[in-house]
């Protein structure tokens, strides 16, 4: 099957302030997205997020390796076509009302008015926006600013929706509701590539995940498999014993209200610190896997 997006060795460097050396951003990028996916590009501040992105949407030009989009070379016109994009800072003529500005969309894609008229009530429809599209831009507020930049980046019905940083400065709601919307249009047969640097932003909606650090892809899959793989202490809830008790199963238990805390490595040592626990006629209330955060990834692949 031909891949959605596919890039290989892209790379990409930018001068250093004096202009005297480049300075290495992307170091040899290498993804594969199949149509239809929900994709989820990971990485710290700085690792290189938005530089890739720039490249495939023709915003920069790399400086070495390849990018297709639906089996075409990323810096034609036809391949542009297909896309939508929502950028890191969308910026937009504030003095526009959201219709406006989504009409002036449209007609830079080269839409009929009629066509347009017809698709730029449709997006409005699809990210939420109806009743609230006579709206200024500058009126607006940042979710709903949000909401304008994907119905602009849908506004030429793309086949590939490129978002970057799409959760950036959204409530919890805000959040649940541009997922909903980010799987209702994945629902309609689109690839959906975003990025984030926070990990609880994947969760829930990604089918994939590329996890990207200083310029390097040092992670890809399931994003079940990443974190349920390392899985890197339990905390083991107990109550029932006094506190000598306590310490003597495991020094440095920590206490909270009348609850004891313990942590260990391995589901082994777990369950002998269990049966300790019930020898000595307390209780265990809850055993949390505590997982990987980026963090975590991160602090991993910068100490190899
Ligand atoms: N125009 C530029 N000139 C010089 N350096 C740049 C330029 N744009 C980005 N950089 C540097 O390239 C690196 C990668 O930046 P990039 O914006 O791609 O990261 P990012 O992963 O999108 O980060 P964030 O999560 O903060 O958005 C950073 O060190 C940044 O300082
Ligand atoms: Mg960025």
């Amino acid at each position: 099957m031909m891949a959605a997006i596919e890039i290989k060795e892209l790379e990409k460097s930018y001068p250093s302030t004096f202009g005297t050396r480049r300075i290495p951003v992307l170091r040899g990028i290498d993804l594969s997205v199949e149509p239809g996916m929900v994709y989820g590009f990971l990485g710290p501040n700085g690792a290189g997020k938005t530089t890739t992105i720039k490249c495939m949407v023709g915003l920069l030009r790399p400086d070495g390796g390849q990018i297709r989009l639906l089996g075409r070379d990323a810096d034609t016109l036809e391949c542009r076509r297909h896309l939508g994009f929502l950028p890191e800072n969308p910026y937009f003529y504030d003095y526009l009302t959201i219709r406006e500005l989504l009409n002036l969309s449209g007609r830079l894609f080269g839409m009929a008015p009629a066509e347009r008229r017809r698709r730029v009530d449709e997006v409005i429809r699809l990210v939420g926006l109806w009743g609230r599209e006579e709206t200024r831009l500058r009126k607006c507020s940042k979710g709903m600013l949000q909401r304008t930049g994907l119905a602009q980046a849908l506004v030429g019905d793309p086949e590939i929706l490129i978002l970057d940083e799409p959760f950036s400065g959204l409530d919890p709601v805000g959040r649940k509701e541009l997922r909903d919307l980010v799987l209702s249009l994945k629902d309609s047969g689109r690839t959906i590539f975003f990025s984030s640097h926070i990990l609880q932003d994947m969760e829930l909606m990604v089918d994939r995940v590329a996890i990207i650090i200083n310029g390097r892809i040092v992670r890809e899959g399931h994003l079940d498999d990443l974190i349920s793989a390392t899985v890197r202490h339990y905390e083991l809830v107990y109550a029932g014993v006094d506190e000598t008790a306590a310490a003597r199963i495991a020094p440095g238990t920590e206490r909270r209200d009348s609850h004891f805390i313990l942590r260990a490595q391995t589901l082994e040592e777990i369950n002998g610190k269990i049966r300790e626990i019930q020898s000595m006629g307390g209780r265990v209330e809850a055993l949390v896997p505590v997982k990987l955060t980026l963090e975590d990834i991160f602090m991993h692949e910068v100490g190899k």
